[in-house]
């Protein structure tokens, strides 16, 4: 779900779709920041999943065009930093910790309540395009495990009843909107 998806020099060539107004003045702002075009990479490509949502092919070779470098070259980043989504995800994203700590405190057993409370597995969206449920690496929270972080809050301590309610209340939101 990360990114596995590389741009073959076989494939049909893909073309660049037009950065809003809104995604050009963010990385203009990193621009500034930086030394070099090419070092913006990653927050381009940030900025760009922050307005859409994920990053699609034709996004990707729209900030490599805006960057100056190879598509190829920044599916790369893309792939070594495994929060850049290059499939459409929900627009909640559960990154759930699946390392030691939190395998020990028994994230299996709430990795599968989700499961069976969504209808999701690891990388799955649900039919309604409100969950997507990923497997990611520590987050640094150990002492904590079981964690889980999602819109940019971390989760500790999750039991059933925390996933529970926590599920309910985005679901509430999402039907009063
Ligand atoms: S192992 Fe899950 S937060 Fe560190």
């Amino acid at each position: 779900m990360t990114t596995s998806t590389i741009i073959a020099s076989s494939a049909p060539k893909v073309q660049a779709r037009t950065l809003s107004p809104e995604e050009t003045h963010e990385i203009d702002h990193e621009l500034t920041l930086y030394p070099d075009r090419r070092a913006v990479g990653l927050e381009a490509l940030k900025i760009v999943q922050k307005h859409q949502g994920w990053v699609s092919d034709e996004s990707l070779v729209a900030v490599a065009e805006y960057l100056g470098m190879s598509a190829h070259e920044l599916d790369g980043v893309a792939t070594f930093f495994n929060l850049i989504f290059r499939q459409p995800v929900g627009r909640n994203v559960m990154l759930f910790c699946d390392s030691v700590s939190c395998y020990i405190m028994g994230c299996e057993r709430i990795k599968d309540h989700i499961s069976a409370r969504l209808g999701i597995d690891y990388g799955e969206t649900t039919a309604d395009g409100e969950f997507t449920l990923l497997p990611v690496p520590c987050l640094g929270d150990c002492d904590r495990a079981p964690v889980m972080l999602m819109a940019g809050e971390q989760y500790r301590n999750l039991t059933k009843e925390k996933i529970d309610a926590l599920l309910t209340r985005v679901q509430q939101e999402q039907t009063n909107k």
